[in-house]
């Protein structure tokens, strides 16, 4: 017969990325033990190119969580962004209109100071671990069933945490009947470039071409990230980086452009653009948070952010179960985290919406969006809208 090994522990957190792992932190400096099973390797988990700005409040976290070390040195504090549209240009400026900024600091970059900080300290992530499965999710005593290395192994604790993004086993295991979801497809990608390169400017610039959308971010003062809307069905292979930067060149108009650095691309990728909720976030005592629970097209780059939310909420509800025995925060988690969550939603549909060329678009239409930037960009309120929203909303 074989062995199964048993291991026990408070909360079994699935997933790897930055949800599981700040949860994971979170409970640790609260006295309360977690096991993190992944999927994939360690080495896959530290090299994933995701977004890179984070807002105020996720700044705020990370320092309190005692990770934000390193992003507080190599980060760099933006004061604005740039929206544009059909050649013209536009200043949010953040710090004016909200008193804050947001910081630029890599998802890689956080992911690997999240992990080295909990191996560090001892904590347990388990990574290449096959089949996790969870079970016993309305009892008081889940197990979470994984594979390694051909040993069979069972986690019992008393709260399972879903952190194993969109495509993760954890919101599968709810059933049908106990969950809904909410989606939306855009009909269009986002054709990424990294390179060694100075970006082409000192702050983001979000633009809206009659070619399509383009985004200048940068990940650091010698790394440029730029993105190119492109159908949703393309083919990477077909970009080659010089027909990348002439196509970035045309939507971001000659000025700017003349200011392109080029260089040879370190990533090049197609992500498409999906806006999904979950809920509610809770089934019996298995808690889904970060991209598990919803999926926001990046325009705003609120996804990390979103994940951040949820694992300050999830953390202080457990934190306050373990600790006094007390289950209100606990019981209102999904309540909370959607509320925040559908407001995040709505910014980057928004967003999206106003930024992006649509194949089916009546000029009606295309009408609405160059209103909607003469608004933002003429009215007070209308650029605090994306002020407010873009710095971060305020967690309850
Ligand atoms: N079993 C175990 N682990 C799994 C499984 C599974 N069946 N499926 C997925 N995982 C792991 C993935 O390998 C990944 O490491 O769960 C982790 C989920 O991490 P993310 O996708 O980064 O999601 P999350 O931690 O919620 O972070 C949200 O990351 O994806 C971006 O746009 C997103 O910026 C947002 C942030
Ligand atoms: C990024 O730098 O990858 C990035 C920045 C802002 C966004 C999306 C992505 O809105």
């Amino acid at each position: 017969m074989e062995l199964v090994k048993s291991i026990k522990t408070q909360v079994c957190i699935i997933g790897s990325g930055p949800s599981g792992l700040l949860l994971s932190q979170l409970l640790h400096n609260a006295g309360i033990e977690s096991v993190v099973l992944d999927r994939q390797s360690r080495a896959h988990i530290e090299s994933r190119i995701r977004a890179g700005v984070l807002e105020h409040g996720s700044v705020e976290t990370l320092l309190e969580a005692g990770v934000g070390e390193r992003m507080l040195s190599e980060g760099i504090l933006h004061d604005g962004f740039d929206v544009g549209f059909d050649g013209e240009r536009f200043r949010i400026d953040l710090k004016a209109l909200t008193g804050k900024s947001v910081m630029i600091y890599g998802q890689t970059e956080l992911t690997r100071d999240l992990i080295a900080t909990r191996l560090d300290q001892g904590g347990s992530i388990v990574f290449s671990a096959d089949n996790v499965t969870p079970s016993d999710l309305e009892s008081g005593n889940p197990v979470v069933r994984y594979e390694k290395e051909g040993e069979q192994y069972e986690v019992h604790c008393q709260f399972v945490a879903g952190c194993d993004g969109f495509r993760g086993v954890s919101r599968e295991s709810i059933p049908q009947d106990r969950r809904k979801y909410f989606e939306r497809v855009y009909p269009f990608g986002w054709l990424g470039l990294l390179s060694d390169t100075k970006p082409v400017a000192d702050e983001l610039i979000y633009a809206n071409h009659e070619r399509g959308f383009a985004l200048c971010s940068m990940r650091s003062n010698t790394r440029s990230r730029y993105y190119i809307q492109c159908p949703a069905d393309e083919d990477v292979n077909k970009w080659s980086d010089d027909a990348f930067f002439d196509e970035l060149s045309l939507r971001i108009g000659e000025e700017t452009a003349a200011g392109l650095e080029r260089g040879p691309s370190l990533e090049k990728s197609i992500a498409p653009l999906r806006s999904f909720v979950c809920e509610p976030m809770r089934f019996g005592n298995l808690f889904l948070a970060g991209d598990a629970a919803h999926i926001v097209p990046p325009t705003g780059a609120k996804g990390l952010n979103l994940a951040i939310s949820d694992v300050h909420y999830l953390a202080r509800a457990m934190v306050e179960h373990f600790k006094s025995g007390n289950s209100v925060h606990l019981d209102a988690y999904s309540q909370i985290c959607l509320t925040r969550v559908w407001k995040v939603e709505r910014f980057s549909w928004y967003m999206s919406s106003m930024l992006h060329q649509f194949p089916d678009h009546s000029p009606f239409e295309k009408r609405m969006q160059r209103a909607e930037y003469d608004y933002v960009t003429r009215s007070h309120a209308g650029a605090m809208a994306i002020a407010e929203n873009y710095v971060g909303l305020p967690y309850d």
